[in-house]
């Protein structure tokens, strides 16, 4: 299995530049499975996930081709709606196809994603939703399997909490479903916007695109598009991180400033400085340690989910007690008990776990369990003494495009290597 080797103390200066995002690349090429067209998705990232989403397409009879840069899906004939359990087992956005299939082929058996690192992580706010636009769900040896062999019929859903990939999965249900659909308390996390874009481009009719209320009238077709996908804002916050963290300077470019709006406003109450382009930010050498800083995870516009394990990375190295509070997913601490055995100083009480800085961190191995708790262990390793060994880096792989590439661009020594199968 491999791992990093990172030595620690390293300063990081220079430049950054941020992929394409991972979580708005999934629902744009599910998205493709609408159109009988090709679809052009230039500048996705190379990660697992994006690897894994088109060999679930390619067991539904599309191809995927990889022309400079850009990822051109191309329908085939065929008529499959089977996403196996072998693709969904290793990555729950597996479920973004089930919408548009329903859609364009009336029918799809997807297998149920089972639970995860993070939380239980249910699927049922995205099925029942389903079958109020007209689909028969029921589930048969583990999998969903659902019909509606007339085709969907539009209607007026209320999601009865935020979720992100419910809202896109039902949205690429909608736009191909007789009628209007009304889609209401939508996630507004900018993921969502983009495919809402790409749909549009596709000749989808969506208004409210942005706003937590989409109102789509069904249309008979779609045809194939151009779309260019956001960067990615969790990368960005993470490479921002880790600028405070050890930067002499460092831009994170090409990126959304906009779209870190609720991590910048932390760092700032934090002490930290920084400036902001429209498509960079600037961190330069921090003059003094960042103060503690309390924050509770929230859906966009608040602090991401996605940032809490990197955020409390730095909370380990700022001054006094930080309060970071997990309000999305129920087990999402996973990398407190590792960054402890780093020598930090953390107390995890229910959903918030209270972090003592600062703390000095002394390298060793530690475990990866998750995408994000892994990127807090790098960032550990940063600042570290010594050695530190992240295990289980395939983790990382699913979501961060050549992470030790672009660190040791800016200075760091991270090594990537693999002992072999026992060590
Ligand atoms: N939920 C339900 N039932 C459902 C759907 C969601 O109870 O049918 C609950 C979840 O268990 C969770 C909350 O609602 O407690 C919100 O979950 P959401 O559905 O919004 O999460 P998701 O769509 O499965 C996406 C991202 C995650 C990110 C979350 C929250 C993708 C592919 N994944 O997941 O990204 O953490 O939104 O922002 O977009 C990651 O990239 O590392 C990652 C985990």
């Amino acid at each position: 299995m491999e791992k990093f080797r990172i030595r620690g103390g390293r300063r990081l200066v220079g430049e950054v530049r941020i992929s394409g995002s991972k979580n708005a690349a999934l629902p744009c090429l599910a998205a493709t499975l609408l159109t009988s067209e090709p679809v052009t998705l230039p500048g996705l990232p190379r990660v697992r996930d994006i690897v894994t989403m088109e060999r679930v397409l390619a067991a539904l009879g599309e191809s995927c081709e990889h022309v400079n840069g850009a990822t051109r899906a191309v329908a085939g004939r065929s008529g499959a709606f089977h996403a196996p359990y072998e693709l969904v087992r290793t990555m729950r956005a597996s479920v973004l196809v089930l919408g548009p299939l329903l859609a364009r082929r009336h029918r799809a058996r997807v297998a149920l994603p089972g639970g995860c690192a993070i939380g239980a992580r249910p699927v049922d706010f995205h099925l029942e939703a389903l079958a109020r636009l007209g689909a028969d769900l029921r589930i048969e040896s583990g999998d969903v399997v659902a019909e509606a062999p007339r085709g969907l019929c539009g209607s007026d859903i209320v999601f009865p909490r935020i979720t992100v990939t419910g809202t896109e999965n039902l949205l690429m249900a909608a736009v191909l479903s007789r009628g209007r659909t009304i889609l209401r308390n939508c996630a507004l996390e900018p993921e969502v916007e983009d495919l809402a874009r790409m749909l549009a481009a596709m000749g989808a009719r969506i208004n409210g695109i942005g706003t937590s209320t989409l109102e789509v009238e069904g249309v008979e077709s779609l045809r194939g598009a151009d779309h260019n996908v956001i960067p990615d804002r969790i990368e960005a916050g993470t490479y921002v991180i880790a600028a405070v963290l050890a930067g002499s300077g460092v831009t994170v470019s090409r990126c959304r400033p906009v779209h870190l709006a609720a991590l910048l406003t932390v760092l700032g109450e934090a002490g930290v400085t920084f400036s902001v382009r429209a498509d960079a930010i600037d961190v330069p050498e921090q003059e003094v340690r960042p103060r503690a800083a309390s924050l509770e995870t929230a859906e966009y516009p608040g602090f991401a989910t996605d940032l809490q394990a990197q955020f409390l990375t730095l909370a380990t190295q700022a001054m006094g007690t930080s309060s970071i509070t997990e309000a999305i997913f129920e087990n999402r601490f996973q990398h407190v008990l590792e960054l402890k055995r780093l020598g930090a100083s953390i107390a995890v009480e229910g959903p918030t776990a209270h972090v003592h800085g600062p703390t000095h961190l002394d390298g060793t191995t530690v475990m990866a369990s998750d995408l994000r708790a892994s990127a807090s262990l790098v960032l550990a390793g940063l600042v570290a003494g010594g050695e530190t060994v992240v295990d289980r880096i395939y983790h990382l792989d699913r979501g961060y495009e050549a992470m030790e590439v672009k660190l040791n661009a800016l200075g760091a020594q991270v090594e990537r290597f693999n002992p072999g199968p026992y060590l």
